[in-house]
């Protein structure tokens, strides 16, 4: 027991740290707290306009929740290594850093699923890709990910992961609630735009 709160831990404090922020700070794109969403992802630092900033910021983020599992699951084992993502992922939405304001899991989500079942990882990027396709938005393109990735779950067999998927699901839906109802008063900004 000791052990996996060791891995929570150091999952959190990975989790934690704002690839968004030392990004935008590094490449001098401004304040993102006072650009677009306001929020501290990759999709609203493309909002800055910077493509590589944006780039930057998804494998920051989506690496350092693959970083807790692969490191958990090398030191420690499987239970370890989903404390690890998970606590990854509730560290980059609630960081310590920022006054527990962070962002809204969508990276780290994809980081945690391809480190703990590449398969899953690959079904819910392409989720991703086909609804950011269609629709164009980038926070409906998370939301039906979220909702379609439990589903692709049990489909392919990763029974282990579902329980684990509803908890991402639901926190991903919860940090997008400001997201919802721009999306439903149709003022959701789409991808790239202002
Ligand atoms: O990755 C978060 C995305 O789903 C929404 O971001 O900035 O449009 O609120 P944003």
């Amino acid at each position: 027991a000791e052990l996996l709160a060791f891995w929570a831990i150091t999952g959190y404090l990975l989790g934690a740290i704002p690839f968004g922020i030392v990004t935008a700070r590094v490449l001098g794109l401004g304040d993102l707290r006072q650009i677009g969403s306001g929020n501290i992802g990759a999709t609203n630092v493309l909002r800055t306009g910077s493509k590589l900033g944006a780039a930057l910021t998804l494998i920051g983020d989506a690496g350092k929740a693959g970083a807790a599992v692969l490191l958990a699951r090398a030191l420690a084992a499987e239970d370890a290594a989903q404390i690890a993502g998970f606590a990854a992922f509730l560290g980059h939405c609630y960081p310590i850093w920022l006054k527990f304001k962070g962002g809204k899991g969508v990276a780290t989500f994809f980081g945690l699923l391809f480190a703990l079942a590449w398969p899953i990882g690959v079904a819910a990027g392409a989720t991703w890709l086909a609804a950011a396709a269609i629709f164009r938005f980038s926070s409906l393109a998370a939301l039906l990910t979220a909702v379609m990735t439990p589903l692709w779950i049990i489909l392919m067999g990763f029974n282990s992961l579902f329980l684990l998927s509803l908890c991402l699901t639901g926190v991903i839906y919860w940090r997008h609630r400001e997201n919802i109802i721009r999306l439903i008063r149709g003022q959701e900004s789409k991808i790239g735009q202002k």
